[in-house]
């Protein structure tokens, strides 16, 4: 496996692969590799001739405030894991070699960037949309693997894809939890121990959201309400962003509750600010 730090070389190593033939796939992170990241890289290794694992910890979708000095980094353990499953190289650039001059470039995704994460986070998604359509325009033609765990930002990327044509099957995968139900994320390392017991509370809200939309609920209000008892039972979790049950492709309010639907829940946990959410269908009457 090779690690490569600059853009050209990237292009030229992609291009290779290409002209041999072979498929692309690739594999976009912020490094601190956790389960979570290998299942993506195990997928696009069983789907495609070579994978690349793109680590990289994005300034453009920081906010002041947030925690991009503090965010965790081991390049070395990282390309020491991507070597084991297959990965055919990490490109790992800096943010000189990325960003030369700082872009000026920022994008909308209209509703589906206003609410949720978007809402709280001004710079999050137009700093990931930069970022992957660059990841994108270096590698390629390619598959691009995301985890569902970051859904919105999912969303996000499908419309990029396909508003601008890109030569990219966005592949979504699903979330990587531990036996007790914490979705996995690099930022579950800021939790102190007894926040850590505490956590799986997101994933209980969200389950009890989806049983009660199995149960035959319809109205929004009183999943989200039912989310809502759940997480107020936990008094080490701090404020929660949003307990909320939504379309699952335009992130739009239903009502009453039908088809695809994605229920999503953001909330602080100590040192952490944690995502989550889960799946669920209403077909039509
Ligand atoms: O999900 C992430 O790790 C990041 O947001 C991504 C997609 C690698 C863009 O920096």
């Amino acid at each position: 496996m090779t690690i490569i730090g600059e853009v050209a070389a990237a292009r030229a190593f992609c291009e290779t692969a290409r002209a041999g033939g072979g498929s692309v796939g690739l594999v976009p992170t912020m490094g601190a590799l956790h389960a979570g990241h290998l299942s993506l890289l195990r997928r696009s290794v069983a789907e495609n001739d070579v994978t690349v694992v793109s680590i990289f910890v994005n300034p453009l979708q920081f906010g002041a405030g947030e925690d991009l000095e503090a965010y965790p980094r081991g390049l070395s353990d990282d390309a020491a894991l991507c070597a084991a499953e297959g990965a055919a190289a990490v490109f790992a650039p800096t943010v000189a070699e990325m960003y030369p001059a700082p872009p000026v470039t920022s994008l909308d995704f209209g509703g589906l960037s206003a609410v949720l994460e978007g809402a709280r986070r001004p710079a999050y998604l137009s700093g990931v949309g930069v970022v992957v359509a660059k990841l994108f325009a270096v590698v390629g033609a390619c598959r691009g693997y995301f985890g569902e765990k970051d859904w919105q930002q999912l969303a996000v990327v499908r419309r990029l894809a396909a508003d601008l044509s890109l030569p990219v099957e966005v592949v979504g995968c699903p979330t990587v939890r531990e036996a007790d139900g914490l979705a996995l994320s690099s930022r579950n390392a800021y939790l102190a121990s007894a926040e850590r017991a505490a956590a799986p509370v997101l994933y209980r809200a969200l389950s009890t959201g989806v049983k009660r939309i199995e149960a035959g609920e319809r109205q929004a209000p009183a999943v989200e309400s039912a989310m809502a008892e759940v997480l107020a039972a936990e008094p080490r979790l701090g404020p929660v962003d949003y307990a909320c049950v939504v379309d699952a492709a335009t992130l739009e309010r239903r009502e009453p509750l039908v088809g695809e639907l994605r229920l999503l829940v953001a909330a602080q946990l100590g040192g952490a600010r944690l995502i989550d959410n889960l799946p669920a269908t209403v077909p039509p009457p």
